[in-house]
């Protein structure tokens, strides 16, 4: 008899990568993926721990989850992701009723966790017998005994491959070093291997993914001969059927020419860049251990920009970091305008456990954070709406995601938001089409297909 499993997704893209996983590997032992807890049999927690906010969610959700518990003793609740791999013991210690506390690296062993479990093996038990290993498994194994009842192509035309693992940069305010390990890239063959697989299972667009992508390759890579970014996105691109390449997260101060060039050149890579800056501020990028100064970063925007003049910038802000003076912020604004991102995420800082800025002195007041925070998304989501404003009167190709008797919606390759009024019948999702923008709001664009 089929099980059903809920799986509750926080964080970043990584996190939700892992989940598909976790789905996948445990359909293979009968479970069945369902979008309500209410029912399920075993309920996962995959959480994030980048930033107070997200922690502090994952342990209210998961004492709400203890009345459910005391109803039905055989739910098993389980706790993966980052909270997992690095607040362990406080999860066994503030909430006993969680049964299995897995860690980011053993996600692919919670089959024989579940049965251990199963075998009346205790949560302590299992976890002081989990050895730190790495693996990136082999997905083609994973993939093609996907069991019937989760279909690869339920995830739709878009899909995550990773390419690395881990972190090895230690900026001063991340917990991702602690909580991923250091730094592996996967071999260029398995990944290809995997992208040729999901694009003959009618897969369209691509995002490698990696907590920074831009250096794959240069530490640990499993494989015999050394390949770079760069080579991989090459490669990646010239794979029949994959009709749009992403990537995401990259480091600027690993971002080369040779990468820049790759937009200027490659048809299918999409104009969209997120590259986090953190701070306008030399002195807090040296205290955040970036490794770039504002200057090199403006540099490097400049170029790219000459190599590919519409790319759509992003950008990750932390308001607020240990002695963040006024003139900092100021030179954080300062930054934000002349760059002008497209886009960006912006958070205040907050101490992460074992982070070595968690020591700094000269903590900022919760206040002054959150007015800088204000200050900062205001002007942003003005040079946003100024940004989407200069889309008026051009002609984009948007991918659909939506159809429906209103019209239909999708994603430039700039990753803009567009919705169309025209309601065309034989257009399906993963489908491409050409859209003349003619209105501009905050959030999306607005405009009618051309053929
Ligand atoms: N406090 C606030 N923001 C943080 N980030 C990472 N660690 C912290 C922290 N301790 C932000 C960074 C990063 C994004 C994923 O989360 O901007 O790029
Ligand atoms: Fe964290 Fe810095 Fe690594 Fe990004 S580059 S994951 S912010 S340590």
């Amino acid at each position: 008899m089929s099980k059903n499993l809920y799986i509750k997704t926080f964080g970043c893209q990584m996190n939700e990568r892992d989940s598909e996983i976790i789905e996948q590997l445990l359909a293979q032992e009968g479970y069945v993926a369902t979008a309500e807890p209410k029912g399920a049999d075993l309920i996962l927690i995959n959480t994030c721990s980048i930033r107070e906010k997200a922690e502090q969610k994952v342990f209210s959700l998961l004492g709400s989850l203890r009345p459910e518990k005391q109803k039905n003793p055989k739910l098993l609740l389980g706790v993966t992701g980052c909270v997992a791999q690095q607040e362990g013991e406080q999860i066994r210690e503030r909430m006993p009723h969680v049964d299995l506390i897995v860690g980011t690296q053993q996600i692919y062993r919670l089959p024989e966790l579940l049965d251990r479990l199963s075998q009346g093996v205790t949560n302590k038990e299992i976890a002081t017998n989990m050895e730190a290993s790495f693996s990136i498994p082999p997905f083609q194994k994973l993939l093609n005994n996907t069991s019937p009842s989760l279909p690869a192509a339920a995830y739709g035309f878009k899909r995550f491959v990773t390419i690395m693992q881990g972190c090895d940069n230690f900026c001063s305010y991340c917990v991702v070093p602690g909580t991923r390990g250091r730094e592996i890239s996967r071999p260029m063959a398995d990944i290809l291997e995997e992208v040729e697989i999901l694009v003959s299972q009618g897969v369209r667009e691509i995002t490698l993914l990696g907590q920074n992508v831009n250096s794959y390759g240069t530490a640990n890579q499993v494989a015999e001969q050394p390949v770079d970014f760069p080579r991989l996105l090459r490669e990646v691109a010239a794979i029949k059927g994959v009709q749009r390449l992403r990537f995401t997260t990259s480091h600027p101060k690993d971002l080369t020419e040779e990468l820049m060039r790759c937009f200027a050149e490659i048809d299918n890579l999409c104009p969209h860049f997120h590259l986090p800056v953190q701070s306008g501020s030399n002195a807090v990028l040296r205290r955040m251990n970036r490794k770039y100064t504002v200057e090199s970063y403006l540099e490097k925007v400049e170029l790219l920009r000459r190599y590919r003049p519409d790319i759509a910038l992003a950008t990750d802000i932390i308001v607020g970091f240990p002695g963040e003076t006024d003139d900092d912020f100021q030179a954080t604004m300062d930054l934000l305008n002349r760059v002008r991102f497209h886009g960006s995420f912006s958070f205040k800082y907050s101490d992460r456990p074992h982070t070595r800025s968690a020591e700094f002195g000269d903590k900022i007041p919760e206040e002054v954070k959150s007015a800088r925070l204000a200050v900062f998304q205001e002007r942003q989501d003005a040079i946003s709406f100024e940004r989407n404003r200069e889309q008026i009167g051009k002609k984009v190709e948007v991918m659909i995601e939506g159809v429906n008797e209103t019209g239909l919606k999708g994603r430039s390759a700039g990753n803009h938001m567009v919705h169309c009024s025209d309601v065309v019948t034989s257009l399906l999702p993963g489908d491409l089409a050409t859209v003349r923008i003619q209105h501009a709001g905050k959030h999306s664009l607005k405009g009618v297909l051309e053929n």
